[in-house]
């Protein structure tokens, strides 16, 4: 059998994609679970990019035992040394340097003739392995580059001590049939290519990611890289979940294994999903609601006579189980952690006694508590610490009658400590909140986007919000759940406000921090 390795970007790439802000608290949750799901690499960050991102990856790096940690640097020394010093607390640390080998690129971007693009590889290579056990060097926009130019480049980077060679189809252009083929090219004419390994990283622009990273595979490719539910630039990556069921249900024609736990596929589907506010479709592959709904008569009478009619992915091997055991108002403490503990929870006493809390105040309202609840939870406690002072919502009316204008009154805490409260009208309920909201918080807000979902089935399900909004000019998310709808909306809109002063503590640190520059 192939092993396959699985590089999972979602915390670098993933995280690039249009509206997604991650904080730090988020990005190591996701990193926890990322490992529960066992790939071999995970990609946590720019740690170049911004002091945020810096700290981000030092955190993951000290924290994750089962996989490589790597960070992304360019071709320059500055940020080999900044991912250097996130990086080597960690187990297995790796670099992740690149540079763009087209021609477009070249001329355009980086003003560098081929040849000087050779020398700053072989030398940024060379520079990295002083430190570095382990450096993977990309050929930016490799499926647009020359091919022999790239033999010659890549030569030159595996003497110069690269140990895996990443061909990424950066603008998602290439085919299965043209990728697959620079692989094979690749494989056959390098003369050095038996020390490194070669990687796939293909973005989605012309949906074809997840069928091109199996054709390098099928051409000699021996790592994937990809995001959870392909998020990412643009049109996403390929998604990782995809690509490991998709070698698992077809190991009899590949030949292939991998370290992915399966059981753990939906979680970490649930759990990107949840903290990028970036939602799965109903169809999507492997992890949408729809996967394993099978709706027609003829499909639902195959599947009851023999389930392998209509079935090729069981939901339980993607860790979908209709048996999820339910808590209630009697379940105490004990019984309380024990489920935590079967979900993967591992809590100190303080968060064990806060997530006791909320799910007591959940059973006032809600019957049975199931698995997506306690995530729920859990998630929110785990992701939501900050220590700097805050909008704190204090308690909210809505007047809402049909033929009335819905009122909405506020009384909240605002971060110098005071106490404040006005209120407001709006043409629905959750506008009349946000007006109200607008109205205390002292920054420019504008809201860009507003979803509401509701967690898991039935009439009293949880409520989750998610926003988008601008603040004094700057992009930031928020989310929130709660047992009402407009208490989640107006959650979820504080803690938007909450994140861009949290963001502006941490860049007004960073300013005073020489060491690491700020990157446009
Ligand atoms: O798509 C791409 O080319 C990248 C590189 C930075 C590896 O993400
Ligand atoms: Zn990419």
């Amino acid at each position: 059998m192939t092993r396959i390795n699985i590089f999972d970007t979602t915390l670098r790439d993933g995280e690039q994609s249009p509206g997604v802000n991650l904080n730090q608290l988020e990005k190591l949750e996701i990193a926890k679970q990322l490992e529960r799901f066992g790939v071999n690499v995970m990609e946590a960050g720019f740690p170049a990019s911004s002091r945020g991102d810096f700290e981000g990856v030092k955190k993951i790096a000290d924290t994750i035992q089962q996989a490589s940690v790597t960070g992304l640097a360019r071709a320059v020394k500055s940020d080999v040394d900044a991912a250097w010093d996130a990086l080597k607390g960690g187990v297995d640390p790796r670099l992740h340097v690149f540079i763009a080998t087209s021609p477009i690129h070249m001329t355009h971007k980086l003003k560098k003739s081929p040849d000087q693009v050779v020398t700053i590889a072989e030398d940024m290579v060379r520079y990295a392995r002083k430190t570095f056990p382990k450096v993977e060097w990309s050929a930016e926009d490799a499926s647009r580059s020359d091919l022999d130019f790239l033999v010659h480049i890549i030569e030159k980077v595996i003497d110069a001590g690269a140990t895996v060679i990443n061909l990424p189809d950066t603008v998602g252009y290439t085919t299965p049939y043209e990728y697959g083929k620079m692989f094979r090219y690749i494989s056959e004419n390098v003369r050095n290519i038996d020390k490194a390994i070669l990687s796939a990283h293909c973005h989605d622009d012309l949906g074809m990611a997840v069928a091109n990273s199996i054709s390098a595979m099928e051409n000699g490719a021996t790592q994937v890289e990809g995001t959870i539910n392909g998020i990412g630039e643009r049109a996403g990556n390929a998604a990782l979940e995809e690509l490991a069921v998709a070698m698992h249900i077809r190991k009899d024609f590949y030949n292939i294994e991998t370290t992915i736990n399966l059981g753990e596929t939906k979680r970490t589907s649930d759990l990107v999903s949840k903290l990028t506010g970036m939602f799965v479709p109903r169809n999507k592959a492997v992890v949408g609601q729809n996967a394993f709904a099978h709706e027609s008569g003829i499909h639902q009478d195959g599947v009851l006579k023999h389930a392998e009619t209509y079935e090729i992915i069981t939901p339980e091997l993607v860790g979908v189980h209709s048996n999820d055991l339910v808590l209630g108002k009697h379940s105490g403490k004990h019984a309380f952690k024990d489920r935590l503990k079967k979900l993967g929870y591992e809590l100190s006493d303080e968060l064990l006694g806060k997530a006791f809390v909320e799910f007591k105040q959940l059973t006032d309202h809600k019957k049975m508590i199931t698995d997506d609840d306690l995530f729920t939870i859990l998630t929110d406690i785990q992701t939501s610490a900050y220590d700097i002072s805050s909008y704190d919502l204090t308690s909210f009316q809505v007047h809402y009658g049909s033929g009335n204008l819905p009122t909405a009154t506020v009384a909240m805490t605002n971060p110098d400590g005071d106490k404040c409260e006005e209120a407001r009208t709006g043409s629905g309920s959750v506008e009349a909140l946000y007006n109200t909201l607008d109205a205390l918080i002292k920054e420019e807000l504008h809201l860009t986007d507003y979803q509401l979902n509701s967690v898991g089935r039935g009439r009293d399900a949880l409520a989750e919000a998610h926003v988008k909004m601008t603040v004094e000019g700057i992009d930031v998310t928020g989310r929130a759940s709660s047992q009402d709808v407009l208490e989640a909306s107006a959650k979820a809109f504080v803690n938007a406000v909450n994140r861009f002063i949290h963001q502006r503590a941490m860049e007004a640190g960073t300013k005073n921090d020489q060491e690491h520059t700020i990157l446009t």
